[in-house]
C-alpha cells in the first residue's frame, strides 16, 4: 500500500537532504560495512552514505512500494527491501543504522530504540533525525482540520499528532547503553517560492496518512481548509518568498564495547 508521492516529495530534495547530511557529518566511523538507511524513501538519503562510504554494504528500508520504486530505479547502488521498520531486524548485526526523517512515523520510541540500539554492534553507531515541529501551525492546523470536520472519526486514530518526545527523553532512555551520545537540535528557516508552498510542503509528507483515507468531497473540503488555514499562518512576504521555520532532533548514538 503507497501514500507517498516520490516525486512530490521530492520537490524539497535539498531542503529534506540537507538534514541527512547534516547527521552524518557527526557520525565519526571509518569504514563500517553493513549499513542500514530506514525509511529510505526514494534513495536521498541511502545516496549520501553511499557517497561517503563506496565499500559498504547498504541496505534500504522502506514500508511504501512507489517510495522504494523511485528508490530501486535510481542510480543509488543498494540492496532495497520493503519492511515495516517496527517488524524489521538485520540479518546481521550493523555497524551503523541510519534514519532520516522517518522514525517520527512509528510509536513508543523509548522501546523502538533501545530495539534498534540492540541492532547495532558494539562500537556501531545509531543516527537518526526526525522533526520536531508539532506544536508549529504546519501541524497544530492538520490537528484542528482532522479534529473538527466530518471525517473526525475516520482520521483521529492516523497518527499521533505529537509524536517525538524532548532531548532529555532521548537522553535518560539511551545514556545508559551508549559510549558517546550527541544531541542537538536545529531550526531550519526554510525559504519557499510559489503559492502557498507550506501547503505543497506538508502534501508531500505529514498529510499523506490523511489524504490517502479520504476520497472524493470530503478530501478535496480537507485540502481547501488546510490550505487556507496555512495561508493565513505563512504569509507571502513582499519580495514573494515565504518563509517556513523547521526544528529538527538529531541524535548519534555510539554503542558501549
Ligand atoms: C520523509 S520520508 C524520508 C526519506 C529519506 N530518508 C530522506 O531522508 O528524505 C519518510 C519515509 O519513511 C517511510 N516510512 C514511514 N513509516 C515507515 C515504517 N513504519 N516502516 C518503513 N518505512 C516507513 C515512508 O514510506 C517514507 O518513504
Amino acid at each position: 500500500m503507497s501514500s507517498w508521492d516520490p516525486k512530490l516529495y521530492l520537490q524539497h530534495q535539498d531542503h529534506r537532504t540537507r538534514p541527512s547530511v547534516e547527521l552524518l557529518g557527526r557520525v565519526c566511523l571509518e569504514a563500517p560495512s553493513r549499513i542500514y538507511d530506514l525509511g529510505c524513501g526514494p534513495g536521498n538519503s541511502t545516496r549520501i552514505l553511499r557517497q561517503r562510504w563506496p565499500d559498504a554494504h547498504i541496505t534500504g528500508i522502506d514500508s511504501d512500494d512507489k517510495m522504494l520504486r523511485e528508490a530501486k530505479s535510481s542510480d543509488v547502488n543498494a540492496d532495497w527491501r520493503c519492511v515495516d521498520v517496527d517488524a524489521w531486524a538485520p540479518d546481521n548485526p550493523a555497524d551503523l543504522i541510519f534514519s532520516n526523517a522517518t522514525l517520527h512515523w512509528l510509536g513508543n520510541h523509548k522501546r523502538l530504540f533501545l530495539k534498534l540500539m540492540s541492532y547495532v554492534r558494539p562500537a556501531g553507531v545509531l543516527a537518526v533525525q526526525m522533526p520536531r515541529n508539532f506544536t508549529s501551525p504546519s501541524h497544530t492546523i492538520i490537528q484542528q482540520v482532522v479534529e473538527t470536520g466530518p471525517w473526525a472519526d475516520v482520521l483521529r486514530d492516523v497518527r499521533d499528532f505529537n509524536p517525538v518526545a524532548r532531548p532529555e527523553d532521548y537522553y535518560e532512555f539511551l545514556s545508559h547503553h551508549t559510549a558517546m551520545l550527541d544531541i542537538w537540535e536545529t531550526e531550519y528557516v526554510h525559504v519557499l517560492k510559489g503559492e502557498n508552498p507550506v501547503y505543497g510542503w506538508i502534501s508531500g509528507t505529514a498529510l499523506t496518512p490523511y489524504l490517502s483515507r479520504l476520497e472524493g468531497k470530503d478530501q478535496q473540503t480537507f485540502i481547501e481548509q488546510c490550505k487556507d488555514k496555512l495561508s493565513n499562518a505563512y504569509c507571502k512576504r513582499p519580495d514573494g518568498t515565504t518563509l517556513f521555520p523547521f526544528r529538527r532532533l538529531f541524535i548519534v548514538a555510539t554503542v558501549k564495547e
